[in-house]
């Protein structure tokens, strides 16, 4: 009879499961691979994040977070990215608090948001300043990265299971609560595992055990990964492994050369933060990322930026090790936004910005992330006070205008993602810029203003409809729609509409003709349809 009985509770939990998911009519947020892009499905449909990031402290109670909602909703943002602290759910060990959880999730849903929770844990900038002060305090059950020089770091130690037992089983503990709190509301759509991960002041950890396994020899399963995606490496690691002769197995030094120490890391922390998301997974499987400190191109070694982070030197390593997670994230406060899109945006990687530095013309590239990128999401970092005296500041007036004409865009944008009809507009200081819109069409933008490094740029997008017809948003720029054959000439409008979207539907406010038909984008956003009337039949790309 006794062996019966797990089967019997297996059976009710089961059945009670099976119950909750029929009462919660919204699927789960999740990740979609289309051909070679990605879509994040929220209550079945794709959605783009239009987001913005909290600072780091202003979870920590109620009153704080007034003016986030604030500031996200005079942006016209869809989603709040906020912390949760391992420190603050679990004060001591197995006691939970959620009451910071259920403030934030009450008050996104008032205000019409969606979430991104980050769980700021074991890691945060490469250390691990949130962690309980129970885990500070024992380490020698929680151990610590020591660095070459013998100095203990304020680092938990990738290879400590205990660290990494803890922090899973408290994440675990926290999506059990959202499952609970968010089923039926789904206002948590993604989680981001850790903040930041890598050593920050040291290449690896030079502990005796650490050091040991680093002499030691390279897990089969990643030289296995690396020698099935070898051609599709990035280039710094197969760079590395290329000098080593593509060995097939070896220790860490000799198949990765000079780049072991990060290339171990990465490995190490990977493993780790894998085993936490996959803790968080088996409860309630929303789409889980990791972010990235970026490899500041003045730095020459691993540790002045985090090491084993998933920058651009790992991301493969990660990949490999880390299955659990959907995406790897950059955060980008450097100036090479395009560049750090391209090396992001992979066919197993989509591309996701959870913070971008909150300057004015940084806004510009939420046009880029979705229109050049197919991204899903964009958000600066500290919009906390975006919005000052009951006013949008100065700092944020070009993210409000941005995200003004973008939110009723964004199910169409979602609808055109992967199929080249979304082209972004961003001025530089090459000056025009030309869009190839079939054999027989270009789009000739001209920018407003000449170009300025710190100053506001001509920025948008055209949407290509159908041929012939074409939505173009954004601002300070003009377009010429230029026939290139028969005579040079512009061709002859249908008709010239400013209006907005409803889902995928069109709704004009306005009919442009006599002296307002030109496609002039001024200094403040506004969308417009242009249908053209051409005399032969547009032929395909
Ligand atoms: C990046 C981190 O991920 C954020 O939490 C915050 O510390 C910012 N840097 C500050 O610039």
């Amino acid at each position: 009879m006794r062996r019966y009985v797990p089967v019997f509770l297996g059976f009710i939990l089961f059945a009670s499961l099976t119950a909750q998911a029929q009462q919660s009519p919204r699927p789960i947020p999740s990740l979609e691979h289309v051909g070679s892009h990605f879509r994040l499905l929220v209550d079945g449909k794709p959605f783009l994040i239009l987001g913005g990031q909290a600072h780091n402290s202003s979870a920590t109670n109620p009153q704080d977070l007034e003016p986030v909602w604030r500031s996200l909703t005079a942006l016209h943002a869809n989603t709040a990215e906020v912390p949760v602290y391992w420190e603050l759910i679990e004060p001591q060990p197995g006691q939970f608090d959620f009451h910071l959880v259920d403030e934030v999730l009450a008050g996104a849903r008032r205000n019409h948001l969606r979430l991104v929770l980050l769980w700021f844990a074991s890691w945060k900038n490469g250390e691990m300043h949130y962690t309980p002060e129970w885990v500070k305090r024992d380490k020698t059950k929680f151990r610590r990265v020591v660095g070459a020089r013998g100095e203990e770091l304020e680092i938990l130690s990738p290879l400590c299971e205990a660290a990494r037992d803890a922090d899973a089983r408290a994440f675990a503990t926290l999506l059990e609560h959202l499952r609970r709190v968010d089923e039926a509301d789904r206002t948590v759509i993604m989680i981001q595992v850790e903040n930041e991960t890598g050593l920050l002041g040291t290449d690896r950890d030079y502990a005796p055990e650490a050091t040991r396994r680093f002499t030691g020899p390279v897990p089969a399963e990643l030289m296995a990964y690396l020698s099935a995606h070898r051609d599709a490496l990035v280039p710094s690691l197969k760079a590395a492994w290329a000098a080593a002769g593509f060995r097939s197995a070896g220790t860490w030094p000799e198949v990765f050369g000079e780049l072991a120490p990060e290339v171990s890391t990465a490995w190490h922390i990977a493993r780790y933060v894998d085993k936490v998301a996959e803790a968080g997974k088996q409860v309630y499987p929303l789409p889980m990322y990791a972010n990235v400190w970026l490899i500041n191109p003045g730095k020459a070694r691993a540790g002045q930026w985090p090491s084993g982070g998933p920058t651009e030197h790992v991301l493969d390593i990660w990949k490999a090790a880390a299955p659990h997670l959907d995406l790897l994230a950059p955060d980008i406060y450097l100036p090479t936004y395009r560049e750090t899109c391209i090396t992001y945006t992979r066919l197993d990687n989509p591309l996701f910005v959870p913070e971008v530095q909150f300057i004015p013309h940084n806004a510009e590239n939420a046009f880029l992330t979705f229109g050049g990128y197919d991204g899903l999401g964009f958000s600066p970092f500290g919009i906390d006070n975006a919005v000052e005296d009951g006013k949008v500041t100065a700092t944020a007036a070009e993210y409000e205008d941005t995200y003004r004409v973008l939110s009723p865009l964004l199910d169409l944008l979602a609808a055109k993602q992967g199929s080249n009809k979304l082209h972004a507009i961003i001025q530089s200081e090459d000056g025009g810029q030309s869009v190839r819109l079939d054999k027989r069409l270009v789009a000739v933008v001209d920018f407003t203003k000449p170009y300025s490094p710190e100053g506001s740029r001509g920025r948008g997008m055209i949407v290509e409809l159908a041929p012939d017809d074409y939505v173009v948003v954004g601002a300070g720029f003009t377009v010429a729609f230029r026939e290139l054959t028969g005579p040079p000439r512009d061709a002859q409008f249908l008709s010239l509409e400013e209006g907005t979207f409803e889902g995928e539907r069109w709704v004009p406010t306005r009919r442009l003709n006599g002296d307002e038909l030109h496609v002039l984008l001024p200094e403040k956003a506004r969308i417009l349809r242009v249908r053209l009337l051409r005399e032969s039949e547009p032929s395909a790309h």
